[in-house]
């Protein structure tokens, strides 16, 4: 077996482009792949992609390729908790609006148990099967379901203010969308930042770019 060295950062980070590339071939009847296929799509080397997976023990037998579905399996189990983790969302406006409806359609090893506002008019609304709660009986329904994850889909000034209650309530990881970055008082804390604006600023840059080099 190859030698497993500890995952980086972006090495993790490519494995749910793995995961979903293997998904889509699995679908399609794909049975084999060979690193420099794999490459190709991800865009980068065959060496890179066995780096990749020798992180994880390897997956593959050299020269034959891997077997599509089982590297599916696997990348599954190192992605995805077995017992849906017990989770929250902060914020249910537009975009808690959103994310509660993502929830219902994909989220494997995620459970949304309930949601928080401020505004007494969303207050007992379902949000895509989940009822909306007070902000004030975030630590009642905490010490009780225990949940570990939060959704946070308030503003920034928010999200910092409610900050040091959900850490002392025991949330341990934040699906963060607001513009406060909860990894700079709390660098223990699990922070998985969303910003569509740099998402679009980074297509920005490219499209500069591009006009740039075109004049
Ligand atoms: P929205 O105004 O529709 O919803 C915000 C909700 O948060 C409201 O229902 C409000 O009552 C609630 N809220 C405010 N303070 C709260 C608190 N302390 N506890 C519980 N609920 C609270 O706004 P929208 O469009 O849903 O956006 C929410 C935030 O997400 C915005 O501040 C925005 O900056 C950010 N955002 C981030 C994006 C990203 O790509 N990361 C994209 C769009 C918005």
């Amino acid at each position: 077996m190859a030698s497993q060295n500890k995952p980086s950062l972006p090495v993790i980070k490519r494995l749910p482009r793995y995961y979903r590339y293997l998904g889509e071939m699995a679908a399609n009847g794909v049975v084999k792949i060979s690193s420099s296929e794999l490459a190709r799509m991800m865009g980068t080397t065959a060496s890179q992609v066995r780096q990749d997976f020798n992180c994880f023990g390897g997956f593959g037998q050299q020269g034959i390729g891997y077997n599509v579905q089982m590297l599916h399996e696997e990348l599954g189990k190192l992605l995805f908790s077995p017992r849906a983790v017990p989770t929250i969302l902060i914020g249910a406006g537009n975009l808690g609006h959103t994310m509660a409806n993502y929830f219902k359609l994909d989220t494997k090893g995620f459970e949304l148990l309930a949601a928080f506002d401020i505004k007494p008019e969303l207050v007992g609304t379902t949000l895509c099967g989940v009822t909306v709660r007070p902000f004030s009986e975030i630590e009642s329904f905490c010490r009780e379901m225990n949940p570990k994850v939060a959704v946070v889909c308030i503003p920034r000034e928010a999200a910092k203010h409610a900050a040091p209650q959900l850490i002392e309530l025991g949330i341990k990881a934040f699906w963060n969308f607001s513009h406060y970055d909860f990894r700079i008082d709390y660098p223990e804390a699990i922070v998985e930042n969303v910003h569509l604006g740099d998402s679009l600023a980074t297509l920005s840059y490219e499209v500069n770019n591009m006009e740039n080099t075109n004049g």
